[in-house]
């Protein structure tokens, strides 16, 4: 979502006339995109902001937007008093005012629920792969998580509304279609039906949505995956942790069966499907045997590109004030165990792509411009020696190579 964000406020800054720069130092505007889902990443924001008023042009305006600006809301200004705005993630479309205002200080962390959806500009630049957001915050109140609080209840845009963005992407040369939200299967309107009309478009060729929360999974939703084949085979399904009491601790009231049944489910329609997931190791109150039941649960499911994290406590929530906070060294050798059997678990699907025939997207090229880069149906890295011709957006890629980050292919046949 604060990748979203992040397209939305560079595609409004060139509709008003800028440019990027890669130069800081030469910036007339500099905004940066905060997230505040986890402390290290929090705590960084404050040092990188110092960092970059001490090379800013003087009269550069300079702010932040995004979780870590509604977070600290004024206090921002009084830590750094140069910044000329602090918006949160659903105020950063007034942004506007402070350009037309620069000697203005502009404060706005409301969470003004979908208006920024109404008042953002319509995106005139479209990539392949279009990220279209079709609800804001969550109802969910995992006792962990600062997304309640930074980006408030959640709200489901209206249908036809998304709908006009899938159009326009479209228009725009999406050929990838990824629903965005944080709760995005507890979509009010259908995500089923969402996908079904997007399906119609013929120049959209790949569809898919996250982050998807499990008793949200509806049958129809499963059933879809096998009748739908732009769908991707490729389903983020975050459990967080594998043990039923750590689940409880963190206020996610669904139990393994449960999980393993959507899993079951959704290999039945679709036996070519591959589940990746968050974990969060090293919650308050974990034992290595309800750690265990974690790995116990990434080798019976087998996930791939999942993202794991150390448990990091967040202001104005539940777990961060529960007694048995696990200590840092603890976390960090589970995190280590965990990730090198993901890894593994990774690296064994990628060996067994090769000899496969993927249709992959073309994301850009490598460093040196002699390899494109593109993603595969299940978001693996692709690389592929470039073409001497223009190759279109999709690609045939015949795998013949892969290591537990990436795989190597060569084009066979140019679907487009
Ligand atoms: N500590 C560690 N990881 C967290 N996540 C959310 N909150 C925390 C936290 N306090 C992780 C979850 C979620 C992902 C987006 O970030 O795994 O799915
Ligand atoms: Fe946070 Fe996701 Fe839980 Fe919502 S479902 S509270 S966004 S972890």
């Amino acid at each position: 979502m604060n990748a979203y964000d992040g397209i939305r406020i560079a595609s409004m800054l060139r509709g008003m006339g800028f440019a990027e720069t890669p130069d800081v130092s030469d910036a007339d505007i500099i905004i940066l995109n905060t997230c505040a889902v986890r402390e290290k990443a929090s705590n960084k924001v404050f040092s990188e902001l110092g960092r970059i008023r001490d090379i800013k042009k003087p009269d550069a305006l300079f702010g932040i937007v995004g979780c870590v600006a509604r977070e600290s809301g004024a206090d921002a200004f009084r830590r750094i008093p140069s910044l000329n705005f602090v918006l949160g993630p659903q105020s950063y479309h007034k942004l506007p005012e402070i350009i037309e205002n620069p000697d203005a200080k502009l404060l706005n962390v409301d969470l003004s629920g979908l208006e920024k959806f109404d008042e953002l500009p319509d995106m005139t630049d479209g990539p392949a792969a279009a990220y279209i957001p079709i609800q804001e915050g969550c109802d969910h109140c995992c006792t962990y998580c600062i997304v309640p609080y930074t980006r408030g209840r959640e709200l489901s845009r209206p249908f036809d509304d998304v709908m006009r963005d899938v159009n326009a992407a479209a228009a725009n040369g999406a050929i990838e279609i990824c629903f965005l939200g944080q709760n995005v299967n507890g979509y009010k309107f259908s995500l089923a039906n969402l996908i079904r009309e997007t399906a119609k478009i013929e120049s959209v060729r790949r569809i898919r949505f996250t982050s998807s929360y499990p008793t949200e999974m509806t049958d129809d939703l499963i059933s879809l995956f096998g009748t739908e084949p732009k769908l991707l085979p490729f389903l983020n399904l975050p459990i967080q942790s594998g043990s039923p009491d750590v689940l409880t601790r963190m206020n996610r009231p669904y139990s393994l069966e449960l999980y393993i049944d959507i899993v079951n489910k959704l290999k039945a329609v679709r036996p070519d499907i591959q589940i990746s997931s968050d974990f969060i190791v090293g919650f308050p109150g974990e034992t290595d045997s309800e750690f265990r039941d974690t790995m116990d649960i990434i080798r019976l499911v087998g996930y791939i590109n999942s993202y794991s994290f150390k448990y990091s406590p967040r202001p104005h929530t539940a777990a961060a004030l529960m007694k048995e906070q696990i200590p840092e060294n603890i976390k960090k050798a589970r995190l280590k165990t965990l990730d090198a059997a993901l890894s593994e678990i990774n690296r064994e699907f990628n060996e067994s792509c090769v000899g496969k025939t993927f249709e992959c997207l073309i994301e850009g090229q490598d460093k040196t411009g002699k390899h494109l880069i593109a993603r595969s149906p299940y978001m693996q890295q692709v690389v592929i020696p470039k073409p001497e011709s223009d190759s279109g957006p999709m690609i045939s890629v015949l795998i013949t190579d892969a290591n537990k980050c990436s795989l190597r292919g060569k084009i066979v046949r140019n679907p487009i």
